[in-house]
């Protein structure tokens, strides 16, 4: 018989790309106030960072939701069986956000490398502060873009015209930062163009033309087309895209894409200091960069967790965390079978859970189950390989589970006096 020992206060999170032999670290995921972490972060990665986007809270006076299914109904769809957690208030006083964005912009351009740049997402609430406070600390002339993100969805105004923008503030850390604009062309695609006459030319490639002033101008069907300034080619998410992880504010990921493709190269890290669902993240782990998300809502934390263990770029995490609290016993049998004897969860209400080792103050898990909409049943047993189960010794093993309430536990394995 063993005792386990239950904790819950998790730090954060690390994430290892598929390439098992050379254990490449992918990404890091901290669980806290974004100065807190920032301040503890930036010694070991000041310099290091090609690409920083953040999305925060933007004085909308609003609360946020994550909507929880429950247990296989309500990953089936049956939206009575779901609660409503709300993930992060913005409800901050204007001074303190202003006090709190100038110190996270001053240790976000300590982190830039000097090819780096910086992405910052607000909307008319902001943007005239964060221009000035971004003058100051980047420079008037590292200065690159306001971006519009402009969008159909959300309600008609009658009292002025409605609002359809976000604005994304785009700064170079210097002169000899890194941009490719080829990474985020588009085909100018087949449609017809209006006045244009198509032609041919001697290599069989497909233009419209148009004569002005006496010159004929050509535009190549094949040519790519570079975004502008304004972005109004990327709708919000729907309610019904498959993308949706239930976290308000969540991003699309088209945006983010653009964002990553232009401003980083594969290897180079991308950090999301406001990470909320993980879009960045995500994006950045598909597209094999590496990354580091911040975020105070442990609600963040489960979707960002969900979403990149499903990215087919992933397949092994680990946490940091204190150990503490109560215990649970667990018998381990001939055949390397493993029982939890007090285990007390409802299985129904948990929502994620995995089986993993100890090493060196990290939980690695090895296996772990997780509902989706498209498979919302939770496996109660693993078979664990050989390779697996040489992990494990008599005080590592450690169980963690995620249950709709956002509550997480470790049960860690203490051998019993
Ligand atoms: C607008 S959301 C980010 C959404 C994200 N871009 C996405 O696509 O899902 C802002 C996030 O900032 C987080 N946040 C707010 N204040 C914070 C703080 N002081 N420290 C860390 N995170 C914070 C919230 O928990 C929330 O997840």
């Amino acid at each position: 018989m063993q005792r386990y020992k239950l904790s819950y206060d998790v730090k954060g999170e690390i994430y290892y790309s598929p390439d098992n032999a050379k254990e490449l670290l992918q990404g890091k995921y901290y669980l806290g106030d974004v100065l807190e972490i920032l301040r503890h972060l930036t010694p070991e990665y000041r310099g290091k960072v090609q690409l920083i986007y953040m999305d925060p809270p933007f004085l909308t006076g609003q609360e946020f939701k994550f909507r929880q299914p429950i247990g296989i109904k309500g990953w089936s769809g049956d939206r009575e069986h779901s609660i409503s957690h709300i993930a992060y208030t913005d409800k901050v006083d204007k001074d303190i956000l202003l006090n709190m964005m100038t110190e996270v912009l001053t240790l976000a351009y300590e982190l830039l490398t000097d090819e780096g740049c910086l992405y910052l997402h607000i909307d008319y609430r902001l943007s005239a502060y964060m221009r000035i406070i971004l003058d100051d600390i980047f420079g008037i002339d590292n200065f690159l873009n306001e971006i519009i993100w402009h969008y159909r969805t959300g309600g008609r105004a009658k009292r002025h015209f409605s609002r359809k923008h976000d604005n994304i503030l785009f700064y170079r850390k210097s002169k000899g930062y890194y941009f490719n604009i080829e990474a985020v062309g588009i085909p100018r695609g087949t449609d017809k163009k209006n006045n244009m006459k198509q032609g041919k030319d001697a290599n069989g490639r497909v233009f419209w033309s148009i004569k002005s002033g006496g010159r004929e101008y050509r535009y190549y069907e094949d040519d790519k087309v570079y975004p502008s300034d304004v972005w109004d080619d990327i709708p919000h998410l729907h309610q019904q895209n498959p993308e949706r992880t239930g976290y308000d504010t969540q991003k699309p990921e088209r945006l983010l894409e653009r964002i990553v493709l232009s401003s980083s190269r594969p290897g180079d890290i991308v950090a999301d200091l406001f990470a909320g669902s993980g879009t960045t993240l995500n994006v950045a782990q598909r597209l094999g960069r590496r990354w580091l998300g911040i975020d105070s809502s442990i609600f963040s934390l489960h979707t960002c967790r969900k979403r990149l263990l499903n990215n087919e770029r992933s397949n092994k995490i680990g946490f940091f965390y204190n150990e503490n609290i109560p215990a649970l016993s667990i018998k381990q049998g001939n055949h390397n079978e493993i029982t939890i004897c007090d285990f007390e969860e409802d299985i129904e209400l948990i929502d994620h859970w995995s089986i993993g080792y100890v090493k060196n103050g990290v939980y690695n898990s090895i296996k772990h189950s997780m509902r989706t909409s498209s498979n919302p049943n939770l496996d109660i047993e693993f078979q664990l390989n050989e390779k697996a189960i040489e992990n494990f010794s008599a005080d590592n093993l450690c169980i963690h589970t995620v249950d709709i309430y956002g509550k997480q536990r470790f049960y860690i394995a203490k051998t019993s006096p």
